[in-house]
């Protein structure tokens, strides 16, 4: 823009003319745009551990696509159903503010999209930057219907930390050989825990460790004396997972898309749920070696797991001969020493050391007053076999289940966000859901003689911006285990954390109220507790479940209903015209 002063009388008005333009551009330029992308769900045939089976895909890729966009974007998603199966994509992590119609969970915010019918996800990326991913939120579909979601900062905004030489997204799946809806079609029909996968995959791949696998290996190559960002994601079912790379350590960054204060380990802990930036610094000079990066699973429970390992390779670009990799075969190869599968002090040292940047830029919003708290137990237990003269798989011959203040949440057959908006939640849920368990027990001690649990739809409804404390109890009541509880709609800080039963009188008063680690997915410690606070600014109706898939659909789950403000910009949107119908 020139500088040019008429001396006419419309001097002041063009000035002041000039002066909100110029004002405005920076604004301008940091306004986001708007991406588009089509997410066409058909059917492929993938082979993996050398037996192919059709699978669910968004676009016929698996991993599917990556999302690319900068803070401050808008998304449209068109999803097309080509399959037999009903549809619903989560943006998993994204806040979606006042845009709950777009958060994907089925008969929560959205009835599926049925076959040949398509849905078009309109959201804004609002104050979030970092990773997350994107799955299918029905039944198992997500075992392959997952990819990852990058948010990258505003233009112009560096990050918190040396830029990276690359950015690469690691994304941790499951991958059964069968069909995974029929694993837990039978699983529920049983009562029994369902078949556990038949492998651990990086980027779709399983690696060498693996019968008739070496080829689906996934390969990292780096140049020596530089950093490399990688974008670790936990897209698997059921297992927690411990990752690390041989002879190289890791610096964490992030968590769930929010900075933390860097720290360096050799191991990393990641619930499903989780993401984790890490930086990877590789060695000044070709090592004249090869290195495993694998993952294995952090296990609690009692049941049977797939305790194998999946492993990728970290392969050096020689500087003297770049695309030599024939000679690389020859090369020593190192292997990460992984913890044991059950170590819990390993998992606990590791989230301990999770905390916000809490800097001027990136401030730790935690709320330092609480309007509501909430005491909820969480775990395993009964219901009574379901078929006459039949025992069934669960313990005891009875149901496997699963609760929250032993509720097994039931799904309704409509949209509970429909619901709430339309007025019309009578009959569909009730808004009772106990704030703390009806019947007090020793929550992590001897197991009760009564196992069973109840079944209902009760939500807990919040007034606008009110602030919550949660504390979510472990119970032992079928063995202590961890549950990695996801929140949809928010972030959370995780304030505080033990072993044994919450103590309500001493320990609120070690909570971290300064830098406690922000984010939307944690590890409840195995017979123990975790704390947590957030601001209800964001009406809908917000799930909330263990991100281990087969205890949600035990019934670990449960929502939260958060109505208006009085403000414009406090009000859930409309529906879209498109949204699908039950
Ligand atoms: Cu990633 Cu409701 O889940």
């Amino acid at each position: 823009m020139g500088v040019f002063l008429p001396s006419s009388p419309a001097f002041p008005g063009v000035f002041l003319f000039l002066f909100i333009t110029l004002c405005l551009i920076p604004e301008l330029a940091l306004a986001g745009i708007t991406r588009h992308y089509k997410f066409d769900i058909v059917l492929k045939n993938v082979t993996r551990l050398c037996h192919n089976k059709s699978i669910v895909t968004v676009n016929g890729q698996f991993p599917g696509p990556r999302i690319v966009a900068r803070e401050g974007d808008s998304l449209l998603i068109k999803v097309v159903n080509h399959v037999h199966n009903n549809i619903s994509i989560h943006w998993h992590g994204i806040r979606q503010l006042q845009t709950g119609w777009a958060d994907g969970p089925a008969y929560v915010t959205q009835c599926p999209i049925q076959t040949s019918q398509s849905y078009v996800y309109n959201f804004t990326v609002v104050g979030q930057r970092g990773t997350l991913f994107w799955h299918a939120h029905i039944s198992w579909l997500r075992s392959t219907i997952y990819g990852p979601l990058i948010i990258l900062p505003k233009r112009g905004i560096p990050y918190p930390f040396p830029k990276p030489h690359k950015e690469v997204p690691i994304i941790f799946g499951e991958w059964w050989t069968v069909d995974t809806e029929a694993v837990i079609t039978q699983a529920m029909q049983t009562g029994g825990g369902p078949n556990v996968s038949d492998a651990y995959t990086i980027n779709g791949l399983p690696g060498p460790l693996y019968n008739c696998s070496a080829k689906d290996t996934f390969k990292l190559k780096v140049k020596p004396g530089k950093t490399y960002l990688l974008r670790l994601i936990n897209a698997a079912l059921n297992d927690e997972l411990f990752f690390s790379i041989a002879n190289h350590s890791l610096t964490v960054v992030e968590a769930d898309a929010v900075y933390v204060k860097p720290f360096e380990t050799n191991t990393i802990v990641i619930t499903p749920g989780q993401t984790t930036n890490v930086l990877l610094n590789t060695k000044a000079k070709f090592p004249n070696a090869t290195f495993f990066m694998a993952a294995r699973p952090y296990v609690t429970g009692l049941g049977t797991f797939d305790n194998s390992t999946v492993a990728g390779i970290l392969e050096y670009e020689s500087d003297e001969f770049p695309h030599k990799t024939l000679s690389i075969r020859k090369l020593p190869l190192f292997k990460p020493l992984l913890p044991p599968l059950n170590d819990t002090s390993s998992a606990t040292n590791f989230s301990n050391k999770l905390r916000s940047l809490a800097s001027a830029q990136f401030p730790a919003n935690v709320p330092q007053k609480v309007d509501k708290r909430f005491f909820f137990t969480v775990g395993l237990g009964t219901i009574p076999c379901q078929h006459n003269n039949q025992t069934c798989q669960g313990p005891n011959g009875t149901m496997f289940s699963a609760s929250v203040n032993n509720i097994s949440f039931a799904l309704p057959s409509t949209a509970l966000l429909q619901a709430h908006f339309f007025g019309q939640s009578k009959g569909v849920y009730s808004p009772d859901f106990p704030s703390s368990p009806i019947f007090p027990f020793n929550y992590t001690g001897t197991p009760p003689n009564n196992t069973m649990v109840s079944n209902g739809t009760k939500l807990v409804v919040l007034p606008f911006n009110t602030s919550v404390e949660l504390v979510m109890q472990d119970t032992s009541i079928l063995g202590a285990e961890s549950h990695p509880l996801h929140l949809h709609g928010f972030n959370f800080f995780v304030v505080g954390q033990g072993f044994g039963n919450f103590d309500p009188n001493n320990d609120p008063a070690k909570f971290n109220l300064d830098d406690p680690v922000e984010r939307n997915t944690v590890g409840i410690p195995s017979g123990g507790w975790v704390a947590i606070r957030f601001l209800a600014d964001n009406p809908g109706v917000w799930f909330m479940h263990c991100h281990l898939e087969i205890h949600t659909s035990w019934g670990l789950r449960m929502a939260w209903v958060v109505l208006d403000g009085k403000l414009p910009n406090q009000k859930l949107h409309p529906p879209p015209a498109d949204l699908p119908k039950c």
